[in-house]
């Protein structure tokens, strides 16, 4: 059994997930630090977007145990559901912003959610546009903006509501080197403010030389962890 830990803000212990017989997660035992800002890499297909369901509960887990942020996810109700997503931020390659809403609804539509008085409301919502420097934009609708101001938005919308985890899946995949520098910046203010990262990506040009710690899946497992540069060859050639 899995003790909750405080350095700790996730803990992974012999963690499965089957997709029919299939495993695409292979008994994944892993501790993530609070604080820590750790890439998960891996090739196309090896799991590193099921990993990140699983933490946020976007995925249930075949076997196994995981705590994210002093939740047990495998005991947690559907209904709870609700405690773990107000305690994470989750960015997609895709924005996943709501096209007829505007910038400002967007990022107020969590906080809403979680019935934040309407002046506290507008508080965060201002605070999360200035942070990403978008506070000019609020009135605009999404598909009005380019690829990296939409991502900025869906970077305002993850840390609106102070989230102490941030799930991010790819967020850099479909923008410019330009757009795609600012969101890591962004990611990197977060990180710094004292938020905890965890970035899925494939980009090897992104993690090759990081200092960070990098989690390398290879169909399911963990395959390298550690900091680049890895000895392995799947890496030198991944
Ligand atoms: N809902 C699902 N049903 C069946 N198989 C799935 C499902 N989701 C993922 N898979 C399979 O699980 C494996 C891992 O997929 P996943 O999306 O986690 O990979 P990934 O590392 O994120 O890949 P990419 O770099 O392409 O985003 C793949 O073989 C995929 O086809
Ligand atoms: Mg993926």
């Amino acid at each position: 059994m899995l003790e909750t830990n405080n350095d700790h803000i996730i803990q992974m212990y012999h963690v499965y997930k089957q997709f029919g017989d299939k495993d695409v997660i292979r008994d994944v035992t892993m501790n993530i630090r609070r604080n820590e800002f750790l890439f998960i890499s891996g090739p196309s297909g090896a799991g590193k977007s099921t990993m990140l369901k699983l933490l946020y509960a976007g995925e249930r887990l075949s076997k196994g145990q995981i705590i994210v942020d002093g939740l047990n996810i495998v005991r947690m109700k559907r209904r709870n559901i609700h405690r773990l997503r107000r305690r994470i931020g989750i960015i997609f390659q895709d924005f996943k912003l709501i096209r007829t809403r505007s910038v400002y609804d967007n990022v107020a539509l969590v906080l809403e959610i979680q019935g934040l008085p309407r002046r506290m409301v507008e508080r965060k919502v201002q605070a999360a546009l200035n942070r990403v420097g978008m506070s000019g934009f609020a009135n605009v609708f999404p598909p009005s903006l380019s690829g990296g101001e939409q991502q900025r938005v869906a970077v305002a919308r993850a840390v609106a509501a102070d989230p102490s985890i941030i799930f991010a899946d790819e967020p850099t995949g479909s923008l410019d080197p330009d757009s795609a520098a600012v969101i890591l910046n962004l990611l990197d203010d977060y990180h710094l403010s004292g938020g905890t990262v965890l970035f899925a990506t494939h980009d090897i040009s992104l993690i090759e030389h990081t200092h960070r710690r990098v989690v390398y899946l290879t169909d399911g497992n963990i395959s390298e962890n550690g900091r680049p540069p890895f000895l392995s060859t799947q890496y030198k050639t991944g």
